[in-house]
């Protein structure tokens, strides 16, 4: 990610609320990614800083301030949500995400159709295929890098279900998403967008019109308005449910077997007690957020004693909610029986994930089906777990083994 070469303080920052951070780079030597963010936490900052890195933003360290700066639209406007502003921010505006209430709604109406528990449930049986499937084949190896194997797999094939589409696209849809959220300098954002718009543009006038009933089809024929969507519009949506429905499921798929792996009572308390599952994924979700995302300030506005100017970019790092103590007693345990966990994993207000429930119900699935076949693993012993900071924080690599047959 793009670091900005000034450090000067803006007049208006005051100098105990001034930091150096690149929110794209937390990791702290020898500490994972959570345990990173939660260093910054904790040090003694204000509950709001500013940083000069990536075009220079506020960020908020606090689990209230992360749901009020997501869910206050009057102040804090979606229009933009990543940084740099010009680059990212800019590249970045799809649909519903860059729209502000009430313009967004009849937007996001049109997901429900193919993401509501309803629509989920009905791809349930084709999930736990696909995942059964997928750990039948590496069960006899006895290893397996997590991620690549499983992670970047399954999220992606169910997506080409969901969406109907055929699987051997998958490569082409996968590169294009990772580009977005980790881009390996191949493509400007720009070109990631118009080869998205090259890709979907023939799909999009084959199945307009059309009585499909897949996900991509009930968007396109959607209407917002009483009018049908433009064909940039369909797109938009398009993109946004396919970048966001992706390396979010991969990471935290990798984060939540990274904990079991090291974690045998988790493992033999989800193996008796399935029934717990449900429960045990929501307070997952609290302990593993990965989403850091933020909002343009529609005002100048005064906020927690300091002056934030219009236009400029606040951002919100979910992973600061679910981590808090003032939220969750004792955050970096994870505890099923924890009672009213709190956490911003899934985004606060309007904009909320409405791939939630799919994410959840793709996590559970993993677990009951990994767990009841793979019964025990562990990290595989001398093997390096690696991660990455960035929009979506990642695990680059986990090294699973387990005892064949
Ligand atoms: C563990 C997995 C996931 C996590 C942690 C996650 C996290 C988030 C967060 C934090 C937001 C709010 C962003 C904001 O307010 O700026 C969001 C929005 C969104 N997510 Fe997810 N997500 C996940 C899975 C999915 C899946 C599976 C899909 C779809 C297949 C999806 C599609 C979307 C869309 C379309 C939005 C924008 C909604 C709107 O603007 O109204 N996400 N997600």
């Amino acid at each position: 990610m793009t670091v900005t070469d000034t450090i000067e303080r803006p007049a208006h920052v005051p100098e105990e609320h001034f930091i150096d951070y690149d929110i794209y780079s937390p990791l702290v030597e020898g500490q994972d990614f959570h345990t990173s963010w939660k260093t910054l936490q904790d040090s003694g900052l204000p509950d709001v800083v500013w940083t000069p890195r990536n075009g220079g933003h506020w960020m908020v360290l606090r689990g209230h301030l992360v749901q009020r700066v997501l869910s206050d639209y009057e102040h804090f406007s979606n229009h933009t949500v990543l940084v740099p502003k010009d680059t990212a921010g800019e590249a970045y505006r799809l649909l519903p995400l860059s729209l502000d209430p009430p313009a967004h709604a009849p937007f996001r109406i049109l997901l429900s159709g193919g993401l509501s528990p309803r629509a989920v449930s009905k791809v349930e049986a084709t999930i736990r295929e696909l995942t059964v499937s997928l750990i039948e084949q590496l069960k006899p190896r006895g290893q397996c890098d997590f991620t690549a194997d499983f992670a970047a797999l399954l999220p992606i094939k169910i997506f080409m279900q969901i969406v109907d589409l055929p699987d051997s696209d998958t490569p082409t849809l996968k590169h294009l998403a990772d580009q977005f959220t980790r881009p390996d300098g191949s493509l400007t954002y720009p070109e990631v967008v118009q080869r998205f718009r090259g890709y979907l543009a023939p799909l999009i006038e084959m199945r307009r019109g059309g009585d499909g009933e897949d996900m991509l089809s009930r968007m396109i024929n959607g209407q917002v308005d009483g009018r049908p969507l433009t064909d940039e519009e369909a797109t938009n949506l398009c993109i946004q449910v396919l970048v966001g429905g992706l390396d979010t499921v991969v990471n935290f798929l990798a984060f939540v077997m990274l904990f079991m792996a090291e974690n045998e009572t988790a493992r033999a308390d989800l193996r008796a007690h399935p029934d717990k599952l449900p429960l045990a994924i929501n307070e997952l979700a609290r302990r593993f957020p990965l989403v850091t995302v933020g909002r343009e300030l529609r005002h100048d506005l005064l906020f927690e004693g300091v002056t934030l100017k219009k236009g400029e970019m606040i951002m919100a790092p979910t992973i600061l909610h679910g981590l808090d103590e003032q939220h969750n007693p004792v955050p970096l345990n994870v505890d099923f029986e924890r009672e009213n966990v709190q956490h911003s994993t899934f985004g606060a207000g309007s904009h909320s994930c409405p791939g939630a429930h799919l994410a959840r119900t793709e996590t559970r699935i993993l677990l009951e089906e990994w767990l009841l076949r793979i019964p025990d693993f562990r990290v595989a012993p001398g093997q390096e777990v690696s991660f990455t900071g960035g929009i979506v924080g990642s695990v680059n690599n986990l090294p699973l083994v387990w005892e064949s047959d």
